[in-house]
């Protein structure tokens, strides 16, 4: 049978852990051709490069190491990508850092660098994706598809985080830009604004009070898993999703409804 993706080419940044990580395996399950974009191959929640899972799958994917602050690495990265395989459907904007630090305590320096992986990384990948594609002949209506990762901390406030905050808020208003803009070449572009989702990384996300503060607010009885945004990926990428751009598809447990 095949799959909602079967012969898509697609490229998805910082899925080396987490939620690309899933989006990187959901779509080879649904028949893509993935290139995986990042600064490592390891996995900050240890096991398997995700290389590795999609060829334990009976599939096949790539890695280019990519910093996606660094206009030179995107340039390579959608070049080599299509060098490759011919074109570029599908390109997912996902990586990203955190500072973790409120106002007064964030330095310029830790500020400029999440902007700069967040916001100056997406820009980046947008910019060149949509380059690539706008070149492509349309294949069922559409030359190409940009998701881009939000964050429900991108409409409501973002504990002890501003420059997150501020980023992700960047990424929900460049997605409906440029929907606008490229509509016309039949470029299709949404953002995915994720809850609480536990991906197993270390550190600040397993936070007791951040993890208790979700799961107070998260309405649904469980907080998120990477596979709840893979599958919001997947429909957005697939040729089910035509007629819907410039959305902000927020998958939260409803936390944002409360
Ligand atoms: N996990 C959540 O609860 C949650 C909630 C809302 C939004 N999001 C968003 O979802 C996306 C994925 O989040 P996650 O929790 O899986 O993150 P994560 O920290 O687990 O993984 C991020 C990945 O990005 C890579 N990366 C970091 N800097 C990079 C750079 N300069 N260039 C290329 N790759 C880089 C890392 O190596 C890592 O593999 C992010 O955009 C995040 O803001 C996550």
């Amino acid at each position: 049978m095949n799959g909602l993706l079967e012969g898509k080419i697609a490229v998805i940044t910082g899925a080396s852990s987490g939620i690309g990580r899933a989006i990187a395996v959901g779509f080879a399950r649904e028949g893509a051709r993935v290139t995986i974009a990042d600064i490592t191959q390891l996995p900050i929640e240890g096991g398997p490069t995700t290389v590795e899972l999609i060829a334990r799958t009976g599939a096949q994917a790539d890695y280019e190491r990519t910093d996606v602050s660094r206009w030179e690495d995107v340039d390579q990265l959608i070049s080599r990508t299509v060098a490759r395989h011919g074109r570029l459907d599908v390109m997912i904007n996902n990586a990203a850092t955190y500072s973790g630090t409120p106002l007064l305590e964030t330095s310029s320096e830790e500020w400029h660098r999440v902007l700069e992986v967040n916001l100056t990384g997406m820009f980046n990948g947008c910019k060149r994706a949509i380059a690539q594609m706008i070149t492509q002949e349309p294949r069922h209506e559409v030359r190409g598809r940009v998701i881009n990762l939000g964050s429900q901390q991108g409409i409501v406030t973002c504990p002890r985080d501003p420059p997150y905050g501020v980023s992700k808020a960047g990424a929900i208003y460049l997605t409906r830009q440029i929907a606008v803009d490229y509509a016309r070449e039949l470029i299709v572009c949404n953002c995915i604004s994720p809850g609480k989702i536990v991906t197993g990384a270390p550190g600040l996300p397993t936070d007791p009070a951040l993890i208790q503060n979700a799961q107070r607010r998260t309405p649904w009885p469980r907080l998120g898993r990477p596979e709840d945004i893979a599958n919001a990926a997947v429909f957005l990428a697939s040729d089910r999703a035509t007629y819907i751009t410039g959305a902000n598809l927020v998958v939260d447990g409803g936390w944002l409804a409360g």
